[in-house]
């Protein structure tokens, strides 16, 4: 097929909105990363995203909205959280797992009985959402199991040959996927740590988040799955900073830079002041960068475990698990 990459002017939304209603998917930006999008309510049009992706159809969509109150027509909650997290934190990078509506369709939510809802705070997500007059199922724009895509060259890389199109909106501002919490549970829990610091959230609802994985064997939200957002390259977390190790080309991704030389064959640095939010950002491209500089093992260094720390640290263990008995 050949997607078309096109700016995303109003007239190329326009043209994205009505392949959407036409029932295609395509890709767009949202302020997290990349979408792969379809009208939420053609079940027809979501099968095409799991197929696009090789995505197992145990893994639910986040259901993204352009209206703050939009959640009421995919989910009912009479939860007064819904309204304190919606009010404080839509449009924006967080995803409230709730109890959904008839209208959504099983394989919107892989036959669960809760939706995942999402108000972008991406311009042309927004745009995007209201030209299609319809919520918008979308999960990250890439192959199952890979780094989310965080321009529209890095889908384009993954996804090219098998959409129709492709909404340029530049780089993603905050580079990692939405915080996903579940209010189906008292307290309320974390499913995965994103965007939104976890650490805010609680602050808003004036009470503590469940932040270990529950119990049951079956994931609640496959984000958990132990191999997701892998590189191809194997990654290890390293304890502490230290030089590269003899006789095999090793990539070091560091956290703040290094001084002086320690031997690896690529670097890269995801914020020069030690700064979460821009490490964030980074994080994906800078994974991208080193699986495709030829090293054979890429060495990733730890950060703080606050605020945006944890997504990143998240992201990083999810990586590092995928390898875990290949190497050493
Ligand atoms: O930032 C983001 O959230 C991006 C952008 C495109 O909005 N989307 C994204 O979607 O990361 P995806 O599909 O790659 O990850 C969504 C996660 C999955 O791990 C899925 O299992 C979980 O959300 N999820 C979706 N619906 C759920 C539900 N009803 N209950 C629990 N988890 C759910
Ligand atoms: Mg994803």
């Amino acid at each position: 097929m050949g997607a078309k990459i096109l700016k995303a002017t109003q007239e190329a939304i326009a043209a994205a909105a009505s392949l959407i209603r036409g029932g295609e998917v395509v890709a767009f930006p949202t302020e997290t990363v990349y979408g792969l999008g379809a009208d939420c309510f053609n079940p027809r049009a979501v099968a095409k995203i799991f197929e696009v992706k090789e995505r197992p159809h145990f893994d639910p969509l986040i259901v993204h909205i352009a209206q703050k109150e939009g959640w009421r027509e995919l989910a009912s909650s009479g939860d007064r959280r819904v309204e304190a997290l919606t009010e404080r934190f839509w449009p924006g990078p967080l995803t409230l797992v709730l109890p959904k509506r008839e209208v959504v369709p099983d394989i919107v939510t892989s036959g669960l009985p809760t939706v995942a809802v999402r108000m972008p705070s991406h311009p042309v997500a927004l745009a995007l959402i209201k030209e299609a007059k319809t919520p918008i199922a979308a999960p990250s724009a890439n192959l199952f199991g890979r780094l989310s895509p965080t321009s529209a060259e890095e889908v384009a890389e993954q996804l090219k040959e098998r959409i129709p199109l492709i909404l340029d909106g530049g780089r993603c501002p905050v580079g990692v996927e939405s915080t996903i919490i579940s209010l189906l549970e008292d307290p309320p829990r974390l499913l995965r740590p994103g965007g939104v610091p976890v650490e805010e959230i609680e602050m808003t609802i004036g009470e503590g988040v469940k932040k270990e994985s529950s119990s049951s064997t079956a994931p609640q939200s496959p984000g958990q799955l132990p191999s997701h957002y892998a590189p191809r390259t194997p990654l290890r977390l390293l304890e502490e900073r230290c030089e590269a190790p003899q006789g095999v080309r090793a990539g070091l991704l560091a956290f703040t830079p290094p001084e002086g030389d320690l031997g690896y064959a690529a670097v890269e640095v995801l914020s020069e002041r030690g700064d979460l939010v821009e490490a964030a950002y980074r994080l994906f491209s800078a994974l991208r960068r080193l699986d495709r500089s030829g090293v054979e093992v890429i060495y990733a260094e730890r950060v703080p475990e606050v605020g945006l720390g944890r997504a990143i640290m998240d992201r990083l263990r999810k990586a590092a698990n995928k390898f875990e008995g290949d190497w050493g």
